[in-house]
């Protein structure tokens, strides 16, 4: 045989074998999963060979992307979720589609959503994020599991402490003075990108302390970021292409190089200055607790801490700015809670800088907040995915079986939250937030069980300091511009902005 035939013949087998892994891992094997899930008598759409529901969903979410809502109706999920609404009508409350080969397994009962984020073994894991939202969130505690993640979360855990966030709030007052002082002279602001600034600025400062001005740049980068991650979501791909030279790859390789560089300037920053200590900000408290625990329990290596930077700088403004950004507009159609809650701050604060003992006591102002959390979720959906062959509820759930959990969705439950489930009613919250509802954990704005949100206290903290702040300066009122049009973009958010008409108050 010539040498010709050999590497033809080699050439063949190798392609066949290809092939042949292809069919399993993308026919196959979800035909399979799907099967196990239908013989247990969960129904769902068919989908494609090649795509599944992915295109049916694009075209829903597109015939939906410009619905403009009332500002009274706070029933906008149509317009994020038409897909999961649609199924949910046909197939009840579980059911599995596929998105190319991965075949997902939606529920929204809250006993089995319990179930699965309260698992403390890591059998049901973070789903596979893709590049995008790897460059934009880096391996930090949102994305790892596991061993990975015991470790960061020993390290990160130190910053989070009420006693750490209390003496951050007067950082957090600074940052919103500067605004407030900005909007004095103005009639009307957008105040979604007012408040996305802010919340940046708060983590950038609370973050890297003397460093701050650096934050900026990882705003900008991380904002370059989400427009690619948004644009590649449900478009299906060779996985190969992510390594390949495309005009998309390198602008993100570009911006997250850039991005390393800035957090790795920093770090060596303190690393040449540890005589001094190392900061107390997140960031010099998490250095710190790599320096002092025990070797290999809480050490993290640069790279690991470049990508916790990442995560709870992302983590830690793009949520929060959207939660006041709703609470603007909450209070804005509702002047009667925004009258409610000015008295509450004036009564506990006057026209001081709230003190972080004082924020606590805001009872109303708890309420209403937990109240926007419920209706307009920053966070509107989140997955997992099966690490075994697993049984939740009375099904049998394959490994690999991505499982999705539509916050949104369970929040606005009439079976849940009562016939006015689609209405403001801060009231409902009145005697905490496990009481508010006909299931203990149908609030999950933050998540439940060991993956929680880390930063929740940092979060309500900073929205609390800066309502106060905005309310005991402003009265206020929604633009005759402003169109209700809630968009999930990774986080739920306005989508052409909030602008506000502002009323400056007596000093
Ligand atoms: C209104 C504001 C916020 C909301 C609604 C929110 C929501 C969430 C949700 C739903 C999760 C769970 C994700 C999942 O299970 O897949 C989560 C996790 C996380 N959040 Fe937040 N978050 C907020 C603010 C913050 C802030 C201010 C920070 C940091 C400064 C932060 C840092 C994190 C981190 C690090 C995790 C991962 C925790 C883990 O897996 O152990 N979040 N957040």
């Amino acid at each position: 045989m010539g040498y010709l035939e050999l590497i033809v013949g080699a050439l063949t087998v190798a392609l066949t074998t290809w092939i042949w892994s292809f069919l399993v891992s993308f026919a196959w094997r979800p035909y399979l999963k799907a099967k196990r899930l239908r013989e247990q008598g969960v129904g769902g759409p068919k989908g494609s060979f090649w795509s599944g529901c992915a295109d049916e969903i694009n075209h829903m979410k597109a015939a939906c992307g410009d619905m403009v809502f009332d500002i009274n109706s706070h029933d906008y999920l149509n317009k994020i979720f038409p897909h999961y609404i649609k199924w949910s009508s046909q197939y009840g409350g579980t059911f599995i589609y596929s998105i190319g080969e991965k075949t997902r397994l939606f529920i929204s009962d809250p006993e089995l959503i319990k179930e699965v984020l309260s698992n403390k073994f890591g059998f049901y894991m973070k789903l596979d994020p893709g590049a995008g939202i790897t460059a934009l969130l880096g391996k930090g505690l949102v994305l790892t599991d596991g061993e990975q993640w015991t470790r960061h979360k020993r390290v990160v855990n130190p910053a989070f402490t009420m006693e750490r966030i209390k003496t951050m709030t007067r950082t957090m007052a600074d940052c919103a003075k500067s605004m407030l002082d900005q909007w004095q002279d103005k009639k009307e602001v957008e105040v979604g990108m007012y408040l996305q600034e802010l919340t940046a600025d708060v983590i950038s400062h609370t973050a890297f302390g003397s460093s701050y001005s650096a934050g900026k740049e990882v705003f900008l980068a991380q904002k370059e970021l989400i427009m690619i991650v948004l644009a590649s979501f449900l478009k299906l791909e060779f996985p190969i292409k992510k390594y390949l030279p495309t005009e998309n790859n390198k602008h993100r390789w570009k911006l997250e190089k850039k991005l390393r560089g800035t957090l790795m300037s920093i770090i060596e920053n303190r690393l040449a200055s540890k005589e001094k200590g190392y900061g107390n900000d997140l960031l010099g408290l998490m250095m710190e607790a790599c320096n002092t625990g025990n070797q290999g329990e809480t050490n993290l290596s640069i790279d690991e801490i470049i990508d916790e930077c990442k995560t709870f700088y992302f983590a830690g403004h793009e949520t929060t700015s959207h939660l006041l950004t709703w609470t603007m507009f909450l209070l804005s159609t509702h002047q009667d809670w925004q009258e409610r809650l000015r008295e509450e701050v004036l009564s506990e604060c006057g026209k001081q800088i709230p003190d972080p003992d004082k924020i606590t006591k805001f009872k109303l102002m708890t309420m209403v907040i937990f109240e926007v959390l419920r209706l307009y979720s920053p966070v509107s959906v989140i997955a997992r995915t099966a690490r075994k062959d697993i049984k939740l509820g009375n099904l049998m759930i394959p490994k690999g079986m991505d499982i999705i959990i539509p916050i949104a969705i369970i929040h606005h439950s009439k079976e849940l939250w009562g016939p006015d489930a689609n209405e403001f009613n801060p009231l409902r919250f009145e005697n905490g937030v496990s009481k508010a509802a006909k299931h203990p954990n149908a609030m999950m704005a933050f998540s439940i069980g060991p993956r929680a949100c880390v930063g929740q206290n940092f979060a309500l903290t900073e929205a609390k300091t800066v309502l106060c702040m905005i309310l005991q300066r402003f009265s206020f009122t929604i633009s005759p511009d402003y169109k209700h049009m809630p968009a999930d973009r990774i986080t739920l958010q306005p989508q052409k902005g909030l602008p506000i008409v502002l009323t400056p108050l007596e000093a």
